[in-house]
């Protein structure tokens, strides 16, 4: 067996990549913090192979220190840097720039090792698959055995059936692992496919079915199945099943403001929801943009059914980071302390987003000129609020709405002082076409303070 020294800080990666070099590369798996105890080790192990590393823990230069050590007792042992590395090359060093890519770390430890790319492939995925906690939320069974995984030692993990395929199983058995901290149950792998069309299917069935006791139980099956239906979405793309979810969501967005006349009590309803900010800034925004086309006399269904979209879709990027969504100016972003490629991530957003709606055969026609305009940018990149004129009546309605509901939404977040959000957006916005639509969104507030 081989033996490989692994420093690595993350401890998601680290348990990752310590799993499959034992699983799939043969491997004994030493973990180690700093290059001198890595160190301390080669100088009693000096049999092992190979070494993966970050470039840098804290302040040390953890692989130019193990690469000096190598070279000066010139030792066989290998060694992986991963992540960025100034380095000229050398025979023993390999540098996998990406952070992070497990799987390329694997395979290129089972290069170095001699394990044939053949055996690797054949067992590359693991026998269970993760599935995050938030999926069983909405459901009440399972459509295969769900085990949870306990560890029993350094690399080792035993899986433990806590539902049975078609039980039922109470929302209490999911809140009592989720409070103890559990982030994924497992499924069998084989049931991947299956696992999802099934959850899309609950939901979509228990949305259309519209028997919901109160609008407070309507709004958490809504937020549940909208994280559900953005993280399949932005994975795995569209497929019968999101789409159905997607169209089964929206209908249920617009049906709840319908239920209930008063917008601002839906607006209340959504913004004291125990749900993501995505979803509530989503749900909002369609409500608020669909009222403010209302006031300017376009209610047609067809624009309803589009800014609902838009709304649905806009963000979709930032579905596993939603405090990105909080940057509405290019002054925020850059004073924002995000990494490169979350920069890029935001920059990019608009565009990222009316791509991806294009890709849905069921959309309505320009959804995408509306996402791609939603910070006042006429490609989709970064943030303006110069070229409001050249933009449709629906984008501007649309940057009104999401303004407004992103400011309400800091507000409750920050608290403070109650301020008129309106004024803010006169000032911001103060060409003639844009003071119409913000009037308009006054026509629904008058009278009717959205409560925190
Ligand atoms: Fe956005």
């Amino acid at each position: 067996m081989s033996q490989v020294i692994l420093i690595e800080e993350n401890e998601n990666l680290r348990d990752l990549l310590a799993i499959n070099l034992k699983t799939y590369v043969g491997s004994e798996v030493i973990p180690r913090s700093t290059a001198s105890e890595a160190i301390d080790l080669l100088n009693i192990l000096p049999n092992v192979d190979l070494i993966i590393t970050q470039a840098r823990v804290d302040d040390e230069q953890t692989a130019n220190i193990l690469l000096q050590y190598i070279k000066d007792n010139n030792s066989d042992v290998s060694i992986i840097v991963n992540g960025q590395f100034d380095h000229v090359d050398e025979e023993k060093l390999i540098v996998i720039q990406e952070e992070k890519d497990w799987e390329t770390i694997i395979s290129t430890s089972a290069q170095v090792l001699g394990v044939s790319i053949e055996s690797l492939e054949k067992r590359v995925l693991p026998e269970f698959i993760p599935i995050e906690i938030r999926y069983f939320l909405p459901l009440d069974s399972s459509c295969c055995d769900v085990f949870i995984r306990i560890k029993k030692t350094a690399t080792e993990y035993q899986f433990v059936k806590r539902i049975h395929a078609g039980d039922r199983y109470s929302r209490q058995l999911i809140d009592k692992y989720r409070d103890q901290g559990l982030i994924y149950f497992y499924i069998p792998k084989e049931y991947q496919n299956n696992f999802t069309n099934y959850v899309s299917d609950h939901l979509s069935q228990k949305l259309d079915e519209d028997n919901f006791k109160n609008i407070d139980q309507k709004i958490e099956v809504i937020s549940q199945s909208y994280d559900i239906a953005l993280n399949e979405i932005k994975n795995l793309g569209f497929n019968s099943a999101t789409i159905q979810l997607t169209d089964s969501i929206i209908k249920s967005m617009i049906s709840a403001s319908k239920n209930l006349p008063e917008v601002n009590s839906v607006l209340h309803k959504v913004i004291n929801s125990k749900s993501g900010y995505l979803y509530q800034h989503g749900h909002m925004t369609s409500i608020v943009a669909n009222e403010i086309a209302k006031n300017l006399g376009i209610n047609q269904e067809l624009v309803t059914l589009r800014l609902a979209y838009a709304s649905f879709f806009k963000d979709i990027t930032f579905v596993d980071n939603e405090s990105l969504a909080k940057i509405s100016t290019f002054e925020e972003l850059e004073s924002s302390s995000v990494s490169e490629e979350d920069w890029d991530l935001v920059f990019n957003h608009a565009l990222d987003g009316a791509l991806l709606i294009r890709k849905h055969p069921e959309a309505p026609i320009d959804v995408d000129t509306i996402i791609k305009n939603h910070h006042g940018t006429t490609n989709g990149k970064g943030f303006s609020i110069n070229n409001m004129p050249k933009l449709p009546l629906e984008s501007k309605i649309f940057i009104i709405a999401c303004e407004f509901v992103r400011e309400l939404l800091d507000f409750k977040e920050r608290g403070g002082k109650p301020h008129p959000i309106v004024d803010q957006l006169y000032k911001r916005y103060s060409s003639p076409e844009m003071i119409k639509v913000i009037k308009a969104l006054e026509k629904t507030l008058r009278s009717k303070v959205v409560k925190k």
